[in-house]
């Protein structure tokens, strides 16, 4: 109901503004919050840009200044910010630094909410449930400071994490969202899909993290979109690697890596494949299941001739295999 998401809205407006004003103003936050961001090398002006903030280390302050500016104990209730348990109220993020997540538009939509430290006991990152605004697989962090940069340039970066994207924008480069952790859903290409055909993978630089991101990638040949992939070295995530070099170091690195996903795909699972060849076998399947997700045919074909010399097999074989994969599908 329209009455109710605005409420909601207002809630994690209030919220956010609260939490950046903990940040900012109190002891606590310039101690603990402020000093955090600035380790990690973000600038006022940038926690600023994307309204980072502090909650503090309390079991209720935030619940109880909400309540004292006349905000029902429903809508904190259902925005998650506060959780209630036989009648005891807890604000959700106590002790965490503060991510806004906002809409296309900039409305305050949830929050992410990172612990100090790396204590492994507690997940280093809390978001905000599931609401009648908040809606997890539709969102992706970043989409309102970047839309403008991603038509403009006609490509957007994908990366994992909040901290991905607020230090590529620190270091210059605008066009870019995250996924949050979580697997791409087909929504949240859509929402790329308006601005550019274009899209350029970042994957942090663990090896499985690159195989289980793979998977997903198939849903953004579905929608005819160009893919290109791009890691970064063995224990460095976009995040850190931005925050060592300069603007032009992270380009001249991205221009020089970015590889078009297929030829990425098919040489890498090859690799893995070795000289097994039930594993190659399945492997060639696999990256003919990914050339036939691309609805353009000049494309796919263009693919087959590719991974025919990538995977050292003829394309014959490869186009009977594709034929056999779109007679499965219908
Ligand atoms: N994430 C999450 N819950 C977790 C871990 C991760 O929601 N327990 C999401 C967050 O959105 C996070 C993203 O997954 O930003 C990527 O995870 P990871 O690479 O582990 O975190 P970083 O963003 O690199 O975080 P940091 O640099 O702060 O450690
Ligand atoms: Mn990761
Ligand atoms: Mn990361
Ligand atoms: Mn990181
Ligand atoms: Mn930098």
């Amino acid at each position: 109901e329209a009455n109710e998401r605005e409420s909601l809205y207002l809630v994690n407006e209030f919220a956010s503004d609260y939490f950046q004003k903990n940040l900012f103003k109190t002891d606590q936050g310039q101690a603990i919050g402020l000093s955090y961001f600035k380790e990690r090398g973000f600038t006022n002006e940038t926690i600023k840009k994307f309204n980072l903030g502090y909650s503090l280390e309390e079991w209720q302050a935030f619940t109880d200044e909400a309540i004292k500016k006349a905000y029902q104990l429903d809508y904190l209730e259902k925005t998650g910010l506060t959780i209630v348990k036989e009648d005891r109220k807890f604000d959700r993020f106590k002790g965490r630094v503060m991510f806004p997540i906002h809409s296309m538009s900039g409305r305050v939509l949830g929050f992410g909410g990172r612990i100090l430290g790396n204590d492994k006991k507690a997940a280093k990152y809390l978001n905000s449930p599931e609401s009648e605004v908040y809606h997890k697989s539709k969102v992706l962090y970043g989409l309102y400071h970047a839309k403008q940069s991603i038509a403009k340039e006609d490509n957007c970066y994908l990366v994992e994490g909040y901290t991905d994207v607020i230090q590529f924008h620190q270091t210059g480069i605008k066009n870019v969202v995250a996924s949050s952790g979580t697997a791409l859903t087909p929504e949240q290409i859509r929402l790329i899909n308006r601005l550019t055909k274009n899209i350029t993978v970042l994957f942090d630089g663990d090896a499985a993290g690159i195989r289980a991101s793979i998977r997903g990638i198939d849903l953004i040949l579905e929608q005819g979109m160009n893919v290109k992939v791009c890691s970064f070295p063995e224990g460095e995530d976009p995040d850190s690697f931005a925050k060592q070099n300069t603007l032009e170091e992270l380009t001249i690195y991205l221009e020089e890596n970015a590889k078009d996903f297929i030829q990425f795909k098919a040489s890498l699972l090859m690799l893995d494949a070795k000289n097994d060849p039930i594993k190659k076998a399945e492997t060639i399947r696999d990256i003919v299941n990914s050339i036939s997700k691309i609805p353009d045919q000049i494309k796919r074909e263009i693919y087959i001739q590719e991974c025919s010399r990538i995977m050292d097999i003829s394309e014959n074989v490869l186009f009977s295999t594709l034929a056999q994969i779109n007679k499965k599908e219908v």
